[in-house]
């Protein structure tokens, strides 16, 4: 089946069934998008909802300031995503009375070195070659802008439509969402296959309990490839990509930044409550949560270089989360050759920032087999074409 068949679930009724795999923000995100439209949606997850990635990740929304040359295909994706976000989020608030702490304060990136700045210099003509909305700052003026960096802070850029939400209430929020619509969420129960009939699938098994289905999503992130029961080619290339991160705990009446902050190694996202959160190291160790050494170490130091004052603040939390990367880093998204099998995966550092888009453009799919022309080019197929 193609990117764009139209028979998305084999019955002409308004309300398929749906089996979701996967409770993160694209999972619940769809599922949300689903039980609205009035389907019937069961979303299961291995785990509790929102703790794989999700609840790992920065939950930035940097359509902009991340992307880098090679980039430039995923970027329509991005900024649509981006620009869905304040009416996702008003919407997923006033279906819950949840606050997902959508903040609007923008992003730095700052240099320290001369060579820090030519990096700097060569990604805002190219951003702006793009048409980003990215500002280059003298030290002075990122100094104005965050007091408490460094003194020596050579420049940034800013990037003013870089926000940031707390993935963690945003997770809470679309689970809230997905049961107020209907929809249901099992958790601790792992998808261990996908059940096919005469070629299309029809359903997921949960230990030996098979739920039927007219269309299964496959949303498990970086678990998405371990799911059994499809043909080779129809097993997405996605890989877990492990993050360590930490948060340190500032004190909400005075914090010591206000905006998103990257380093040339590090970021730093300041929340209401006080958090702060740094990421992220970017390994290639498969499943491996050790927190190491080395990997806080770089974290750490690439923070203290860029904001002193952060040596006084209390450690609240360290952790690990893997990133869903697929083979050219961006998401997969659409049908591919197993009718009745939905992808969503492979979203690797940008699950938060196209959840929207993502939930829209899959529910669309799905209820009317439209494709969104914004994801068109990102089903599995491309990945068949190119070998
Ligand atoms: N989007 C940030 C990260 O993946 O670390």
């Amino acid at each position: 089946m193609s990117d764009s068949a139209p028979a998305i679930h084999p019955s002409s009724s308004k309300s398929p069934s749906v089996a979701v795999i996967g409770a993160g923000a694209i999972g619940l995100g769809i599922a949300w998008r689903l039980a609205s439209a009035g389907a019937r949606v069961d979303v299961f997850d291995q785990g509790e909802a929102g703790r794989g990635a999700t609840h790992a990740s920065g939950g930035m929304l940097a359509a902009c300031i991340e992307t880098e040359p090679g980039e430039e295909w995923m970027l329509p994706l991005n900024r649509e995503s981006q620009r869905r976000w304040p009416a996702f989020a008003a919407e997923l608030e006033a279906a819950t009375g949840l606050s997902v702490e959508l903040r609007t304060e923008g992003t730095l990136y700052i240099g320290h070195t001369a060579d820090d700045m030519a990096r700097l210099r060569f990604l805002h003509e190219f951003q702006r070659g793009l048409d980003l909305p990215i500002e280059l700052l003298n030290g002075a003026e990122a100094r104005r802008r965050e007091p408490y960096l460094q003194p020596g802070v050579a420049g940034a850029l800013f990037s003013p439509e870089d926000h940031q939400v707390e993935n963690r209430a945003l997770s809470r929020a679309l689970h809230a969402a997905v049961l107020k619509a209907g929809g249901r969420v099992h958790e601790h129960a792992a998808v261990t296959r996908i059940e096919l009939r005469g070629g299309r699938a029809a359903g997921v098994w949960v230990g030996d309990t098979l739920h039927p289905a007219d269309v299964v999503v496959l949303a498990a992130g970086a678990w998405s490839r371990g799911v059994e029961g499809l043909p080779a080619a129809g097993r997405p290339p996605v890989r877990p990509i492990k993050g360590q991160m930490l948060a340190l705990r500032m004190d909400p009446a005075a914090p010591l930044l206000r905006h998103v902050v990257w380093t040339p190694t590090t970021y730093l996202i300041p929340r209401l409550d006080g958090r702060l959160v740094i990421g992220a190291t970017s390994e290639e160790r498969g499943f491996n949560e050790d927190l190491t050494a080395g990997g806080i170490f770089s974290l750490l130091e690439g923070v203290w270089r860029a904001v002193p004052g952060v040596a006084e603040l209390p450690i609240d939390e360290m952790w690990t989360g893997f990133r869903p990367g697929s083979r050219d880093d961006a998401p997969i998204l659409g049908t591919g050759e197993v009718e009745g099998l939905v992808y969503a995966t492979g979203h690797h550092r940008n699950g938060i920032l196209l959840a929207p888009v993502t939930a829209d453009a899959i529910a669309r799919l799905i209820l009317t087999g439209e494709t969104d022309p914004v994801i068109a080019g990102f089903g599995i197929g491309r990945f068949r074409e190119a070998a």
